[in-house]
């Protein structure tokens, strides 16, 4: 089954979350606006709704994150449903039990939910195939495929900043695509969205072969793949993908596409600075960057509670009515 089938029922609701690709330009659009409403829901001193009350989502990380997971449990905790985080590592699939045993003995707790991150592309689609039918499952980032909570609230950032019409944006995804699940997403997202132009900005060494299909112009010198752009994304070296030396040193890397107040002067006047994080200071961009006025990497991180609570609140929507 591809993917869109497998995410969206037969209503058009979604059922699982797992890649950008696949879903429509209205869909993507409602989880926008759902997000939108929950933003202020956030802000609020009694933060909570109780939508989720008595669903229970169980977060199975099997890769490091910090503020992926803090973010969706937060999100999980302000629908007021309850929320188990399993540490993988600690867990019995280190004592030889199998990930769909694991699976099955969780889904014996009448779970509702899997949020899962796995260093394996194609993971969560594995395990959305194999789950009982009432069970969700949100991809939050699956090796080097699909990260599409995260393209999401990046897209809900820019949307805020710059207003609902894509068509007059330019915007630069930079650095390390070729190891980026998240530019994989942004990419697919900013189509839907019809963006006036999108950029990917790299080294020959780290752009994918074939990466013009993926929907982008392709630059190798940043200057130029900067020039009156009005968001940029930089992105993480992601060394703990990098097999063989893909690089000739941080040091030349941060000369060549780190970003610094002087390079960024080529961009529009009132350009948008992102990252998805963790940001390595000093190799992809300049502390007076990520801590400057046009910088907005800790909005991104607000914005993900309320992204992901619009998410989780739409796949769980689709169940109250569907019949299973
Ligand atoms: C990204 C990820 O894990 O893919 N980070 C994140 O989710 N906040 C990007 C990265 O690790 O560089």
């Amino acid at each position: 089954m591809s993917a869109s089938n497998l995410q969206i029922d037969s209503k058009g609701h979604l059922r699982h979350f797992l890649s950008i690709s696949g879903l429509s330009r209205q869909l993507i659009t409602e989880i926008l606006d759902t997000a939108e409403s929950f933003a202020g829901v956030t802000e609020q001193t009694v933060k909570k709704v109780p939508l989720l009350r008595g669903k229970t989502i169980v977060n199975l990380f099997f890769e490091a994150s910090t503020r992926t997971r803090t973010t969706f449990e937060l999100a999980a905790k302000r629908l007021s449903a309850d929320v188990l985080n399993i540490n993988l590592t600690q867990s019995s699939t280190t004592k030889g039990e199998t990930l769909l045993d694991t699976l099955r003995n969780l889904e014996a707790m009448h779970v509702d939910m899997f949020v899962v991150r796995h260093a394996d592309s194609g993971a969560a689609h594995f395990i959305a195939r194999s789950v009982a039918p009432h069970i969700s499952v949100i991809n939050a980032g699956d090796g080097r495929h699909s990260h599409p909570t995260q393209a999401m609230l990046d897209i809900f950032t820019i949307r805020r900043v710059k207003g609902p019409d894509f068509g007059r944006l330019r915007v630069a995804i930079v650095g390390d695509i070729l190891h980026s699940r998240v530019a994989r997403s942004q990419i697919h997202a900013l189509n839907l969205l019809n963006t006036g132009e999108v950029r990917i900005v790299a080294p020959r060494t780290l752009i994918p072969t074939h990466a013009e299909e993926l929907g982008a112009h392709i630059y190798h010198d940043l200057r130029t793949g900067i020039k009156d752009a009005d968001v940029i994304i930089m992105l993480r070296l992601q060394r703990e993908r990098m097999q063989g030396a893909l690089l000739p040193s941080e040091h030349e890397y941060y000369e060549l596409f780190g970003l610094t107040e002087e390079k960024l002067a080529v961009a529009a006047p009132d350009v948008t600075v992102m990252h998805p994080g963790p940001i390595n200071r000093g190799v992809e961009m300049d502390s007076e960057v990520a801590d400057g006025p046009r910088s907005v990497i800790l909005e991104q991180v607000t914005h993900g509670i309320a992204v992901r609570m619009a998410v989780m609140s739409m796949a769980m929507r689709r169940k109250e009515g569907a019949t299973q």
